[in-house]
């Protein structure tokens, strides 16, 4: 209530200003007073708008922030079913959405089939604001034995008109080469987007396949899928490497749906498509309505026009006073002469009004820190058993700021999918990592407050320790122990030839240690916990390089239900389970597989990611391949070959046991800490032999087994067993 009066004090004065001819460029709005300006971490600028007041969004521009997803599911139109939004530019007049991947089935050599795409659903469509946009993305075909081309429609005007684009060619199997390039022809060919005259496209356009050869399949490459699957790219996305060959792999696996992960395209879009700057002044509801803002007839794949906050304005052309002066001149003499009195006047007001809102802000904020507060605190408290724990662990929004120099761009560490990480340095001088979360929605934070409660519990020495967490904001910020020495994945693909990639036996003691984590978490903690983002770069070492598994919280903002079916899936492509990908069926076994993976990449020094054997299959499926063929030597990375060849080829038959594809076939987290701290403390007994409900039995001898000749190894003392990690974590310390 307080900051709609503040709003209203600012839009009298606003108008005031105006009226008597000053330039003072007021505080602008970037949206409509009493509307959402973002959905999640997309930012909804008007005209663009949602929510249930009328007025958010100009006629053909509302969207749909669809809260049950997380983050919240931002998409184009009024009933979700449009495509998803990542971004919105007003300065290009752009929106960059997810990409929808087409697929058309192979028909008989010699037929032609022919569709229609369509980017958006009918109601989007037919106001033909959006149009497909030519200039920043390309068309992308993958298939083989087919000509394609494609049809752009009539527009304003313009005459339908048809490009013969491209043929994928069909190499033979001695050049059956997936490469990291973007398109090389071989399977995989680019087409300019279609238009028709003055480069204008719309949303939707035919396309004609030809089918050419009858044995095309035969002569497919491994990973090109049979048919054709059509999608729209962002030119610059798609020159990334790193992202070409996922798309081309899941293409493959996905039957074409290539989920998992989002292929972005642009859309153009443009106010009034039947309309010029000129013409469009002289009518009502005529966009461009602040001040210092300017029109321009739209060029290019939209028709229409846009609008534009003028040289040395920034902000929101479309609504009144939205383009801000990054410089401020005053008008003329004559004006001076006569405004200087009024002039001071409404300067002292605007002031008066800029103090009292401030002041009425503060106070909000201060408010709403209160209310967040009693709100997680509370949760906090139901959750934790032990009241001076969850005491112990609260920190002030006023430290934390002081901490990283309120959030300063360079104490970033780093960011992901789920937030932001920040470097801090609190009061007592202890060096500590802040994350804050992207989660918003009451019930997301439920299960955060959850996760807290349960990493507050984990006391292990290969899980980075949570010394807290603020709730004093929306979204509580989190407080883990500072780890210095970079991510597993950056010790182990070292780019430059000076520096020497991790020693086997680091290795193999740091795949010891993440399985040890794993295993209690799976079995010991109170609640089980599953990771369900294992992957190199998610695990930390320390100046010892001892391994410490990070980045649970906020990654486990997923809901399981009874079932344990999960609404969304979440990991990592390359190390994902399939068996999870596919059941959305979550358990410990998914955490099994990723560590598999990494296992993998420990032993070849190979990118689950980007890799790709000279047979165009992922990582995954070549190492098990030579493994079952008796050739896992030739994967094996030199330096493990040299530094412990037998030892590796006794990881790679774990690794491969993790890579089951049925996660029941799969061992448990136990079973594999139990054989690699076999490998590592007595080498004569081969554990392979021995049954996972032997262990029992052999806890004793192996865990506690201590230093048995190898005096110079400490490996073995450093392991305790799973009960005394429960006895640790019963003595929780801070
Ligand atoms: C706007 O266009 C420029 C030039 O093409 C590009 O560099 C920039 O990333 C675009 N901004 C957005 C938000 O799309
Ligand atoms: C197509 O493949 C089949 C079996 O692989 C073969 O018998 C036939 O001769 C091939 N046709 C052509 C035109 O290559
Ligand atoms: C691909 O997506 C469509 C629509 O979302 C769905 O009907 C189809 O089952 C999916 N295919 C696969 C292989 O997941
Ligand atoms: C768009 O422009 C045309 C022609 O200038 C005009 O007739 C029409 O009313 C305008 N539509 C809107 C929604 O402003
Ligand atoms: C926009 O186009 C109209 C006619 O097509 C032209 O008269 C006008 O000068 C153009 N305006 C700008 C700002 O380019």
């Amino acid at each position: 209530m307080c900051s709609l009066a503040g709003a209203a004090i600012q839009l009298l004065l606003l108008q005031l200003a105006t009226t008597a001819g000053t330039t003072w460029t007021a505080v602008a709005a970037a949206n409509m007073a009493g509307c959402e300006s973002k959905c999640g971490d997309v930012e909804v600028p008007y005209p663009f708008g949602f929510g249930t007041s009328n007025g958010c969004h100009r006629a053909g521009f509302e969207v749909t922030c669809d809260r049950a997803y997380r983050p919240p599911k931002l998409s184009l139109g009024s009933g979700g079913g449009g495509p998803e939004v990542l971004e919105i530019s007003l300065r290009n007049s752009t929106v960059r959405v997810r990409s929808t991947v087409w697929s058309f089935p192979a028909a008989a050599a010699g037929t032609t089939s022919d569709a229609r795409v369509d980017a958006l659903p009918a109601d989007l469509r037919q106001s033909s604001q959006y149009a497909l946009s030519a200039a920043r993305n390309s068309l992308v075909l993958v298939g083989c034995g087919f000509q394609f081309q494609a049809t752009a429609p009539a527009r304003q005007g313009n005459a339908a008109r048809t490009f013969t684009s491209c043929a994928p060619s069909c190499p033979g199997a001695a050049q059956r080469k997936l490469r990291h390039g973007p398109c090389d022809g071989a399977g995989c060919c680019e087409a300019p987007i279609p238009t028709t005259g003055g480069g204008l496209t719309s949303s939707s356009f035919g396309v004609r396949f030809s089918w050419l050869q009858e044995n095309a399949t035969a002569r497919r490459p491994a990973w090109v899928a049979p048919g054709a699957n059509v999608f729209m790219v962002e030119h610059e996305w798609w020159r990334d490497r790193e992202n070409v060959v996922p798309v081309k792999l899941s293409l493959l696996s996905a039957g074409g749906n290539a989920t998992g992960f989002v292929i972005p395209a642009f859309l153009d879009w443009a106010l009034n498509t039947s309309s010029s700057c000129a013409a469009a002044a002289k009518m009502p509801g005529f966009g461009c309505v602040s001040r210092n803002s300017e029109c321009l007839n739209a060029t290019g794949s939209a028709d229409g026009y846009f609008c534009r906050c003028k040289d040395g304005y920034n902000g929101n052309p479309y609504v009144r006073g939205g383009c801000r002066g990054a410089r401020r001149h005053l008008a003329a003499g004559a004006f001076l002469a006569m405004g200087v009195g009024i002039g001071m006047f409404l300067l002292l007001l605007v002031l008066g009004a800029i103090f009292a809102t401030k002041r009425l802000k503060i106070h909000k904020a201060r408010k709403m820190r209160q209310k967040f507060f009693r709100q997680n605190r509370g949760l906090l408290l139901q959750q934790l058993v032990d009241k001076d724990i969850a005491q112990g662990m609260i920190f002030s929004l006023e430290e934390l700021e002081k901490a990283t120099n309120k959030f300063d761009e360079s104490r970033i560490l780093g960011g992901g999918g789920h937030g932001t990480v920040y470097k801090g340095i609190l009061s007592n001088q202890r060096v500590v990592a802040i994350k804050k979360s992207r989660l918003v929605i009451q019930k997301e934070i439920e299960e955060f407050i959850n996760e807290v409660a349960i990493l507050s519990q984990i006391n292990h020495r290969n899980v980075v320790k949570l010394f807290g967490c603020c709730l004093e904001t929306e979204v509580p910020l989190l407080v883990y122990e500072f780890i210095p020495n970079g991510t597993l994945y950056a010790h182990l693909h070292v780019d430059s030839p000076d520096q020497n990639p991790l020693a086997w036996k680091d290795r193999l003691r740091i795949a010891s240690e993440i399985a040890s984590s794993l295993a209690y978490l799976h079995a010991a903690a109170s609640t089980s916990v599953v990771h369900r983002d294992i992957k190199t770069s998610n695990i930390l070492l320390d100046d010892r390089l001892t391994a410490k598994v990070s980045d649970f919280g906020a990654s486990r903002g997923i809901e399981i239900d009874q079932s344990g079916v999960t609404a969304s899936i979440q990991g990592t492509f390359g190390y994902m389970d399939p068996e999870y990908y596919y059941t959305r069926r979550l358990t410990d076994k998914s955490d099994v597989y990723s560590y598999g993976v990494m296992l993998v990449e420990l032993l070849t020094r190979k990118k689950p990611i980007v890799y790709i054997s000279p047979n165009d299959v992922g990582l995954v499926e070549h190492f098990v391949t030579l493994l079952n063929q008796g050739k896992v030597s030739e994967i094996l990375e030199e330096q493990v070959i040299q530094e412990g060849e037998e030892e590796g080829k006794q990881v790679a038959e774990i690794a491969a046991m993790c890579l089951r594809t049925k996660g029941e076939d799969r061992p448990s987290m136990r079973y594999v800490e139990m054989r690699l701290q076999g490998l590592q403390c007595r080498p004569e007994i081969d554990i392979s032999l021995v049954e996972e409900d032997q262990l029992n039995e052999l806890n004793g001898l192996t865990i506690r087994g201590g230093n048995n000749g190898n005096a110079g190894d400490n490996y073995c003392s450093r392991h305790y067993s799973i009960e005394e990690e429960i006895l640790l974590s019963a003595s929780l310390e801070r």
